[in-house]
């Protein structure tokens, strides 16, 4: 296994590195496609230490046989739906190191139900890992990347964009990042630091299993809507941030709903972004 090469330069922060997209995005960074230079060292962060590592094995293995420098990766086990302990425990397994590139992935839908029948302490728990964790963990890490320069991308939704009945609380969440990240993206213009939303579409990865209802979802179950690969969703996220955009998302078919849904009638929209999130326990 690399050692840390007593590189403390280049270091990335992936949260949700465990599985899905999170440990996609690693994998490339492993491989020395990141945005830019290669990262000496990754953090990975998610609450599953089992798994954080087995993928530090593999990611290990893929930095040997991609030819790149050693990579050096410290595995950090947090709940980030407790953002003040969470962040903090993050921070103290950054400690010494300098980031220079943080991706914020952790996310989860507390249910795909009627609002009322979300239990509060999952809406708490969502709000808490799409929205509260992202906000400090940037806060506590952007003032050592403004004086050394990078990049900030953080994982929305095309739910950021429209409306999504069902898992209103979800959308909302995506909502605020995709509006927090362009205004900051406007506020860093003149410092190192780049910030990129990216909003993919629907992917498979256990986030259908995560979140109660979401694997009977029509969006779920509908192939010309679902991206399958999640490799290719890490791919274009990178792509978007190594260019620079301040938001991006994946596919022709999610490119196509965003640019139209502006002509239809709002109406329209809700019906047509409340059919697919519905399930059977839903009203209609
Ligand atoms: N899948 C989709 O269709 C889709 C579409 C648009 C956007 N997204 C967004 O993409 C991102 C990645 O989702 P995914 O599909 O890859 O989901 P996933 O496979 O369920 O992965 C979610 C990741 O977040 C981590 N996480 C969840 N709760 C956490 C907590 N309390 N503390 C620390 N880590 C936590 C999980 O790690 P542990 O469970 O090990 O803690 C896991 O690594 C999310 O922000 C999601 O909202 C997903």
């Amino acid at each position: 296994m690399a050692t840390e090469a007593c590189l403390n330069t280049d270091w990335a922060v992936v949260t949700g590195a465990s599985k899905g997209l999170g440990a996609a995005i690693a994998k490339h960074l492993a491989a020395g496609h990141g945005v830019g230079r290669p990262v000496r060292g990754l953090i990975l962060v998610a609450r599953s230490r089992d798994a954080l590592e087995k993928l530090q094995v593999e990611l290990d293995s893929i930095a040997r046989t991609s030819g790149r420098e050693p990579l050096a990766i410290r595995i950090v086990d947090a709940d980030l739906s407790d953002p003040q302990k969470g962040v903090a425990t993050v921070l103290a397994g950054a400690e010494g190191l300098e980031v220079t590139l943080l991706i914020n992935c952790a996310g989860l839908a507390a249910s795909c139900s009627n609002f009322e029948d979300t239990a509060e302490a999952q809406l708490q728990k969502e709000m808490a890992v799409n929205v509260l964790t992202p906000m400090y963990l940037t806060r506590s890490l952007l003032p050592g990347m403004i004086q050394r320069g990078g990049t900030v991308l953080n994982i929305a939704s095309v739910a950021a964009l429209l409306p999504a009945p069902y898992m209103a609380t979800y959308g909302a969440s995506k909502a605020w990042i995709l509006s927090w990240s362009l205004a900051l993206s406007r506020e860093l213009r003149s410092t190192p630091v780049k910030v990129t939303c990216f909003c993919p579409g629907h992917f498979h990865s256990d986030f259908d299993n995560a979140a109660p209802g979401s694997a009977e979802r029509a969006i779920t179950k509908s192939w010309a809507l679902t991206e399958r690969n999640v490799d290719k969703v890490a791919k274009s996220a990178l792509k978007c941030t190594r260019r620079g955009r301040r938001w991006g998302t994946n596919g022709w078919i999610n490119w196509l709903n965003l640019m139209t849904s502006g002509m239809l009638p709002l109406r329209l929209i809700l019906a047509i972004a409340a059919k697919l999130q519905w399930v059977r326990q839903c009203r209609w």
